[in-house]
């Protein structure tokens, strides 16, 4: 049996994890949006793109939910992007509404799908379709800290001029300006960046990262991120339909770790054919700690404005 992933919403974000679904032969894709025709001709261009790449899968645009029906996993990405001096809390009504409505549609089609969320903002998002749809945490997860350990790699390497294969790197917490990079736990080549980096290079770095989505959005004008977070958002895709066992900063429902309950946050899990497999514990310094409790306090404020 072919894996079948759907993805709501073929906008930027959308349409580039198809692309990546694609490249990757991840399985057969669909893609969904309410744009009568536009996610039908993009999912046809990539199937026409398959014969010179050399991928063979089923590629199908539509705006009718059954196509999605009895999904292996659905990535949703519906919802409006931030604009240049928006932060990602300023989306909560306008995108709580439409994830309200995805939420139950995918949930009716495909009871079985894990589901990944990624329209912002990200951990208010991901609480509200965990109590929208009624699944279990295991199945309901956010994409965030890949795409911020993603940018944290990418300016260590820029900075030592190493290779972002030999960096990992380590970013907990919301989606938001307080996320929380961890130096301790990032490195190059198993060596922690606190031993060959200065303090303030760190501190620069870190700050970057934490500003990282906004540098783009200041960039673009118009619209946000896409090719950095469809690219982690497909790693989870990966990762679960491929049973990897993967170790993975995404958002999950908390239920009492690292100290929080009730919130959908950044933590490190296993990720395997089951979804979230494990939620795996690091010890925190007070001073981490203080940071995630800090970031937990901004997701507190925007899942305020929810309807629940
Ligand atoms: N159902 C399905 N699709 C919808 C719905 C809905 N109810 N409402 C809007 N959409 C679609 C839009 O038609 C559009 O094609 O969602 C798509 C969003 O695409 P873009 O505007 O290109 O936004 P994108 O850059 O893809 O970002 C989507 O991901 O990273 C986050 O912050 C980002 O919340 C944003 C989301």
């Amino acid at each position: 049996m072919r894996n079948k992933i759907t993805i709501v919403g073929a906008g930027f974000v959308g349409a580039t994890a198809a692309h990546w679904c694609a490249a990757k032969e991840l399985g057969d894709v669909v893609l969904f949006d309410i744009v009568d025709g536009m996610p039908q001709g993009k999912a046809l261009d990539l199937l026409q793109a398959g014969p010179v790449e050399g991928y063979d899968l089923h590629i199908l645009g539509t705006n009718d939910y059954k196509d999605t029906a009895n999904s292996d996993i659905v990535v949703v990405t519906a919802g409006l992007p931030r604009k240049p001096g928006m932060t990602r809390e300023d989306l909560v009504n306008v995108n709580a509404k439409i994830i309200r409505g995805v939420i139950e549609n995918v949930v009716a089609h495909s009871p079985k799908a894990i589901v990944i969320l990624v329209t912002n903002p990200l951990d208010t998002m991901t609480y509200l379709a965990k109590k929208v749809s009624g699944l279990p945490r295991e199945r309901i997860i956010g994409q965030a800290g890949i795409l911020d350990s993603a940018r944290m790699r990418a300016f260590i390497s820029m900075e030592l001029d190493v290779s972002v294969e030999n960096i990992h790197a380590f970013v907990l917490g919301g989606h938001g300006d307080e996320m929380v990079p961890l130096a301790r736990y990032s490195t190059v080549a198993g060596i922690p960046i606190t031993e060959l980096l200065s303090p303030e290079r760190i501190e620069a770095i870190m700050d970057r990262t934490r500003k990282g989505g906004g540098e783009i959005v200041s960039l673009l004008k118009q619209g946000s991120a896409f090719f950095a977070p469809s690219a982690a958002t497909m790693q989870m895709v990966e990762a679960i339909l491929k049973d990897r066992k993967m170790i993975l900063p995404c958002s999950v429902y908390l239920e009492g770790e690292y100290g929080l309950d009730d919130i959908c946050f950044g933590v490190p899990v296993k990720l395997g054919r089951q979804g979230v497999e494990q939620i795996i514990q690091i010890e925190l310094t007070d001073d981490e700690q203080a940071a995630m409790n800090k970031s937990a306090a901004l997701i507190r404020s925007s899942m305020a404005a929810l309807e629940l």
